[in-house]
């Protein structure tokens, strides 16, 4: 059965990016396979969030991932930080990953141009950590977006590089996990830029309350600048038709007043997520019985591959 590892990062609110981008694919996956889904808190660090916001975060993405339909007794869903054993091979992976590719990351280099004051060490070793998270549980598949490509390529190289410098085939070498051979997926933001991201301010969560999830949509095509200026309008409208095709049926994809239109069947999409979403944050009992059953299975899970792992580089005991 093949091993399925996911992840998002507790930097606040899931959005409809994340959902079509990586939670969908994994919730048809749970049946037939062995998931594992995770909260990456210690991924959220490099941007130094304060303690309380970091708790919150936590809980509020757990919360989410439920309310969008992983179920705890099919996939293994876990915190990061609740399991020590992936900062132990992180450790170990960091010895064999090179500072020149690191370096070359298009998404190191896009965060040391947005947080020049802070460019710290667990930015640029960022790939190494992802890289742990997914081999950890030796996975087969990784469902992610489009973004995640080339974090996941040095995930498959990392994987590699173990397996071929002690000659062993303990990593299997993780692909992504796409819908049907199509590409990887990319939701677009509402201002017409590349993708719908938490920091780009783009997003509409799927918490959002309708009167707000109206307002964004009615102010995606005006805000990208002079009414006159028809030549940004293409490229605004083909992101509404990307986000319609989507959240809608197939026959409002093709007619109606566009952005009324995308708003209502936004809301209708989201309003059962929502809803759960206000239910399953207020239950602390059921979210902390999930969270301790989750690191329970995935410590089980991770240690087993981190003992194997240490006993392969010649960590024995000797007492
Ligand atoms: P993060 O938290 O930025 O996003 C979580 C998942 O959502 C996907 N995603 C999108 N997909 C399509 N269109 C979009 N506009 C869009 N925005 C976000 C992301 O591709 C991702 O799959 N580094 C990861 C978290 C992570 C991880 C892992 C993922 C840490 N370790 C191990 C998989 C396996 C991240 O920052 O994702």
């Amino acid at each position: 059965m093949p091993t399925v590892v996911s992840g998002i990062r507790s930097t606040g609110n899931l959005h409809l990016g994340n959902y079509f981008g990586a939670v969908k694919n994994f919730i048809e996956m749970q049946n037939e396979h062995n998931t594992y889904f995770f909260i990456a808190d210690f991924h959220s660090l490099t941007t130094h969030p304060t303690p309380a916001d970091l708790h919150i975060n936590v809980k509020q993405v757990m919360a989410e991932y439920l309310a969008c339909g992983i179920d705890p007794d099919k996939a293994t869903i876990f915190v990061q930080s609740d399991v020590p054993e992936i900062p132990e091979l992180y450790l170990l992976l960091n010895m064999n990953a090179y500072l020149g590719e690191l370096e070359r990351t298009t998404s190191f280099k896009d965060k040391a141009r947005q947080q020049p004051d802070n460019v710290n060490a667990g930015l640029l070793t960022y790939p190494v950590l992802m890289a742990a998270d997914i081999i950890i549980h030796k996975a087969n598949l990784v469902p992610v977006g489009k973004d995640q490509e080339q974090n996941l390529e040095m995930a498959r190289t990392f994987a590699r590089r173990f397996n071929r410098m002690y000659n062993v085939e303990t990593f299997p070498i993780p692909r992504p996990y796409t819908f049907e051979g199509k590409d990887m997926v990319k939701i677009p933001g509402l201002d017409g830029s590349g993708k719908m991201g938490k920091s780009e301010g783009n997003a509409i969560a799927l918490a959002e309350s309708p009167e707000s999830i109206r307002k964004k949509v009615m102010r995606a095509v005006t805000d990208t600048g002079p009414t006159e200026d028809n030549q940004q309008k293409p490229e605004v409208i083909k992101n509404l038709f990307t986000l319609m095709e989507v959240v809608s049926t197939p026959d409002t994809v093709a007619h109606g007043d566009l952005k009324k239109q995308l708003a209502e069947d936004i809301i209708t999409f989201t309003t059962p997520i929502r809803t759960s979403i206000e239910d399953i944050v207020k239950d602390e009992e059921y979210l902390s019985k999930v969270a301790r059953n989750g690191a329970e299975k995935a410590r089980a899970s991770a240690s087993k591959t981190l003992q194997e792992v240490r006993e392969i580089i010649g960590f024995r005991k000797f007492y």
